[in-house]
């Protein structure tokens, strides 16, 4: 499948840090912060506020003339604090599936200093070009998720809060959309991606109810599937933990935009386009994303694998990777208070070693 590339060089532009504002006092929800040397998030205003972002920065590191990919380009609110730091002869290669994300990368390619590039599609499949073409990147990002651009589209129809055509796809030219998926599903297999996805205590009576319902008609609105999925929770449950529809719609756009699947066959990708002493980082909103990231990496930072008894190593196995913070790193108290969809995020890094470097 051929892929949208476009690539420009930016003969100068402005430097220094996107915002001009200080860092903010300590405090508030966080873990591994301190252990991590980070300081307070800074956030910009933006339709989309880049979350966790001074510790994006602090942790990728980013110097005059390294080359940084990030694979969820969204507003550029990362990419934007990311490409200031690479000076003119550095290079930043933005991934997004979302044509939003590629008219915006138009407007904010100008105003940044370094060689950029935008490639529009799946980051999986980015990042299997990149790795054609020979590529080696100081740092990869992943910002996982939704942007709020997206979001707060009516049209895209991801969010249970407006009526809109049922769609929830980040690329609006691939397929499934949503309404695809709910028109041609198995109920026993959506009832699965409901429970797994979405942590839907009701999933099997939602799958029901969604199943029955398009044997009358196909799901064609967002308000239908709120109908839908309301009607089939028993009355008390259905306001005790936030919008009914919250964890439905969840697990449904994950399962039109094939999130997992996706992260899974890119983070080996992306590992290995890093040179030795560059740095992953990952954002996920999500447990069952967060787990992946965790699991890759800690499988990275393991060494020797023989048993405890045994006196000498006898695997041979050495340490790929450093985690560059013990847990996951969350955002501040002051971050979620400004930023109320940052509360779920969990940042986690690595660095992958030198031959060499301590293990
Ligand atoms: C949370 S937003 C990123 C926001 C961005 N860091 C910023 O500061 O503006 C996630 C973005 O990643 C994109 N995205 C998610 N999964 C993707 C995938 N598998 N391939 C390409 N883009 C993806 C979405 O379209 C969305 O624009």
């Amino acid at each position: 499948m051929s892929m949208p590339v476009l690539e420009m060089s930016k003969p100068g532009g402005r430097h220094g840090r996107a915002d001009g504002s200080k860092r903010a006092g300590a405090g508030g929800r966080r873990r591994d912060r301190r252990a991590a040397g980070l300081p307070a998030p800074l956030i910009p205003p933006s339709p989309h506020t880049p979350v966790l972002a001074a510790e994006v920065v602090e942790l990728l590191d980013p110097r005059p003339g390294q080359v940084v990919v990030d694979c969820t380009f969204g507003w550029g609110g990362h990419t934007r604090l990311l490409a200031e730091r690479l000076g003119e002869d550095g290079t930043l290669v933005a991934i997004d599936r979302d044509p939003l994300s590629e008219q915006r990368f138009h407007e904010l390619s100008g105003e940044l200093p370094c060689h950029m590039r935008f490639i529009r599609c799946a980051y999986d499949e980015a990042l299997g070009q990149l790795e054609d073409e020979g590529l080696q990147a100081d740092a990869v990002l992943f910002d996982l998720g939704t942007s709020s651009m997206q979001l707060d589209t009516r049209e895209r129809g991801f969010s249970y809060s407006y009526d809109a055509p049922l769609d929830m796809r980040m690329d609006p030219g691939s397929e499934p959309s949503a309404r695809t998926l709910l028109a041609e599903i198995d109920e026993r297999r959506l009832a699965g991606i409901l429970r797994e996805y979405g942590e839907e205590r009701y999933a099997p009576a939602i799958a029901r109810a969604i199943v029955r319902r398009r044997e009358v008609a196909p799901l064609r609105s967002t308000q239908e599937l709120v109908e839908t999925i309301c009607q089939a929770i028993p009355a008390p449950a259905r306001f005790a933990a936030g919008h009914p529809a919250k964890r439905s719609f969840q697990a449904i756009r994950i399962a039109v935009n094939d999130e997992l699947g996706q992260l899974d066959r890119a983070l080996p990708l992306a590992w290995g386009l890093l040179r030795s002493g560059g740095v992953l980082a990952a954002i996920a909103f999500h447990s069952l994303e967060d787990r992946r990231v965790k699991r890759f990496l800690a499988e990275r930072a393991r060494g020797c694998i023989c048993p405890p008894d045994l006196p000498v190593c006898a695997c041979g196995r050495e340490a790929e990777a450093a985690l560059l913070s013990r847990r996951a790193i969350a955002p501040s108290a002051q971050e979620i208070a400004a930023n109320p969809r940052a509360s779920s995020a969990h940042l986690r890094a690595a660095r992958k070693l030198r031959s060499g470097d301590p293990r």
